[in-house]
Parts: C-alpha cells; sequence; structure tokens
C-alpha cells in the first residue's frame, strides 16, 4: 500500500453532487492517482451542516454518488472520529495508519485561498501535496491570474506543492440544490441514485405530492394519479412534468402545456395488459398486432385516450406527444420530441447511456433524439424484442432530414 497514489477529498457532501464525481475521475483518469478517499465529514468545523441531514445519511448518500466507479473508496473514517473533523488531524490518522504512501488533497479554488487559516494549515500546506480545481472562467475575469499569484504565494511562504487541474470546478451551490430539490425543478447535477434516495427518505423537506403541484389543476392531476400509479410512477411523472418545463423554456413551448403532458404521460402505465386491451376497447382503439404483442407500447396509446375522456385534457397536441412519447414516430412536433426526451433524461432516470443523451438535449435536440433512439432500437435488437416501424420511422425521418440538409450545404 506504501507506494499507492492516493487522494483524498473531504465535504460535507450535503448532498453529494456531479462535480464532486467528476472531480474524483478527473483524479483518476488524468492525474492517475491509484485510489480517491472520499471522507463525508461528521462535524465540520467551519460549519454546522444544513437541512439536520445526519453523516450516516450523507456517508449513504454519498456512496451511491460513487457506486460502480472503481479506484474509490467512500470512508466512514470520520464518523468513527470523536470531536470535529480537522483535515490535518485526519491525514496524520490516515498515515499512521497506511505507513508512508504518500496522500494528496483535493480542492476546489475557494478552499485553497482558506487553507492557511485551518486547524494547523500551514503545516498542512508544508507536509501534504493538494491538487486544486479552479473555478470556471467567466468572460473577461481575471481568475487564473488570481489563481496563479494564490498557488505562488503559497509556494513560497510553505513550499506547498501544488499541482492546478485542468479541469474547471463549476460551481455548484449546495444550499441552490437543496431548495431546487425542495421546490423543483429536481437538479440533473445531483446523481439519480443520490435523488431517488433522498426522495425516498424525504430529505430537504422534498415532497412529491400534490404540493408539487403549480396550479390547481395541477395539484387534482397528481390526486388522481397518486390513485393510479405506484410511487415510484409517480415520482417519475412529476419529474417529467418538470423536465418538460425546463425543455419548454429551453425551445420556447408553452410551459403548462408541457408540464401537463408531462404529468399525465404514463397515466396508465401501471394498468394490467388485460385492462389495457379493455381500455382500448372501450376507446374504440384498433392495436396493431405488434402492439398486441409489446405490452410496454400499450400504455402510450391507451394514456392518451384516457387522459382526454377521463382527464379531460383537450390539448391535441399534448395528447399526440403522449401518444407517441414510447415509440416516437417520423416527422415528429417539437412538443413530442421534448416528451419524449423529457421522459428519458428526467432526473430520476439511472440507466447506462442516459447522461450522454442528458449532455445533449439543452443544445442538440436531433442529436439527443437519434442517440436516444439509437440506444433504444440497440437495446431492443439485444433483447430479442420486437421493434415498432414508428421507432425505425423516427429515426429514418431525423436521419434523411440530416442527409437532406447536408446535400443542401454542398
Ligand atoms: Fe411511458
Ligand atoms: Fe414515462
Amino acid at each position: 500500500m506504501s507506494t499507492c497514489k492516493t487522494a483524498l477529498l473531504g465535504g460535507t457532501f450535503n448532498p453529494p453532487h456531479n462535480v464532486h464525481v467528476d472531480m474524483v475521475k478527473f483524479a483518476l483518469e488524468q492525474l492517475h492517482f491509484d485510489r480517491v478517499l472520499v471522507f463525508p465529514a461528521a462535524d465540520p468545523p467551519h460549519k454546522d451542516v444544513a437541512e439536520k441531514v445526519s453523516a450516516q445519511v450523507r456517508l449513504e448518500l454519498t456512496r451511491l454518488a460513487f457506486e460502480g466507479i472503481p479506484g474509490v473508496e467512500v470512508s466512514d473514517f470520520e464518523l468513527r472520529r470523536k470531536g470535529k473533523s480537522y483535515t490535518y488531524e485526519t491525514l496524520r490518522l490516515l498515515h499512521e495508519q497506511q505507513g508512508e504512501g504518500e496522500i494528496s488533497l483535493l480542492m476546489g479554488q475557494d478552499m485553497l485561498e482558506t487553507t492557511p487559516q485551518w486547524y494547523r494549515g500551514e503545516d498542512l500546506l508544508r507536509e501534504t501535496p493538494i491538487v486544486v480545481f479552479p473555478r470556471p472562467q467567466l468572460e473577461g475575469e481575471q481568475r487564473d491570474e488570481e489563481l496563479s499569484s494564490l498557488v505562488e504565494h503559497l509556494q513560497s511562504a510553505y513550499r506547498a506543492r501544488i499541482i492546478v487541474a485542468g479541469f474547471p470546478m463549476q460551481d455548484v451551490s449546495s444550499t441552490e440544490l437543496r431548495e431546487q430539490i425542495r421546490k423543483g425543478p429536481l437538479p440533473r447535477t445531483v446523481p439519480a441514485k443520490v435523488l431517488r434516495e433522498v426522495l425516498a427518505k424525504g430529505l430537504y423537506g422534498v415532497r412529491f405530492d400534490v404540493s408539487r403541484g403549480r396550479t390547481e389543476r395541477e395539484a387534482e392531476l397528481i390526486t388522481l394519479l397518486s390513485k393510479r400509479l405506484s410511487e415510484k410512477r409517480l415520482h417519475h411523472s412529476i419529474a417529467v412534468m418538470e423536465e418538460m418545463e425546463r425543455l419548454a423554456q429551453r425551445y420556447g413551448l408553452d410551459v403548462a402545456r408541457a408540464r401537463i403532458a408531462g404529468l399525465v404521460h404514463d397515466c396508465t402505465k401501471d394498468e394490467t395488459f388485460e385492462n389495457q386491451l379493455r381500455l382500448c376497447e372501450e376507446f374504440g382503439i384498433i392495436i396493431s398486432d405488434l402492439e398486441r404483442y409489446s405490452p410496454k407500447l400499450l400504455h402510450a396509446i391507451t394514456g392518451a385516450a384516457y387522459a382526454r375522456v377521463r382527464f379531460g385534457l383537450k390539448d391535441e397536441e399534448a395528447l399526440g406527444a403522449i401518444r407517441y412519447h414510447t415509440t416516437a414516430r417520423a416527422n415528429m412536433t417539437l412538443f413530442e420530441a421534448l416528451l419524449y426526451l423529457a421522459d428519458y433524461v428526467e432526473p430520476l432516470r439511472a440507466f447506462e447511456g442516459v447522461e450522454q443523451v442528458r449532455r445533449l438535449v439543452d443544445d442538440r435536440l436531433e442529436e439527443a433524439l437519434l442517440t436516444a433512439l439509437d440506444a433504444t432500437i440497440g437495446e431492443l435488437v439485444e433483447l430479442g424484442s420486437l421493434i415498432h416501424p414508428d421507432t425505425l420511422a423516427a429515426r429514418n425521418s431525423i436521419l434523411m432530414q440530416s442527409i437532406k440538409e447536408n446535400c443542401h450545404a454542398v
């Protein structure tokens, strides 16, 4: 263990978020640390832990955030210690435990500025290599120089060994994240597994019930849906409603209509196959053979009809978007495309590949759609499942469009 190159990331992790994960991945992949120890603090010396989330719970959330990343150890080391968690003391105890191997500290620029004032901060600077993640550059700001002069000062005053990571640390305020969790829309910058646990435990005052509705109509629909859907599905529906709001704002769609479509899109998803067929009969829907043998597709068809008849939804565009939210179709309207994608990327989704689409959805809508459709088709092929012709037509129409555009460009 003594030759192992180790880094340590401490913090309150209240909640852990993607910037923490990105910093750690950067240290492992780009700076070639063998392992990163992540230490949620028990009782931070500089501030009280907001919202009274216990250290044990923050530890659990942090474990979820880093789950499956090789080389990361989320440790309860600080929790098992008595009294204040001073970084200097933590490092001393760790060194006692593991012998000669060097341990570097990972921290953001803000923290580096205050390090000399920490408990035995000057000794810490003398003894411990530091990797600092710069603040993101804002146009016209001189932050690079600010950081360089800080690093120079610490080097000359304490012979500090500081590496500046070539990876800016995005500004994420934990206070804002907690606020977003409480009031919506759920933040995309917190890993889905963490958000799910936050919801399951009701942390930060989050409630996924009628209080999430912004209008009486939304609250009424949430009440109706809560009687029809499992808790998990209701959470997903509310998350899609909020994701629709974000996408509607981004792409200039009416926010109120977008939210309603997101909220009710899965209104029949928890019905049994027999009930789906019964609903088709009741609403006079004729389904194809393929649809009959692909039960997962039926809820989009029955859902649109159910929303129209039982919920009195008259917004034809919204109903169309619900109808095609599972298969997609050729030449989708913006509304249809946004619901398809909101359903795919809402912040509680944790499946493989979702991050790729999340990164595209705000700026490259067609690429996001194509990526999602490709992944879906690939998965269906792998499973040996039927593929609905509308899904293939959706993919072809997007590709065709881009081929035509390229031809014109030539
Ligand atoms: Fe669905
Ligand atoms: Fe859905």
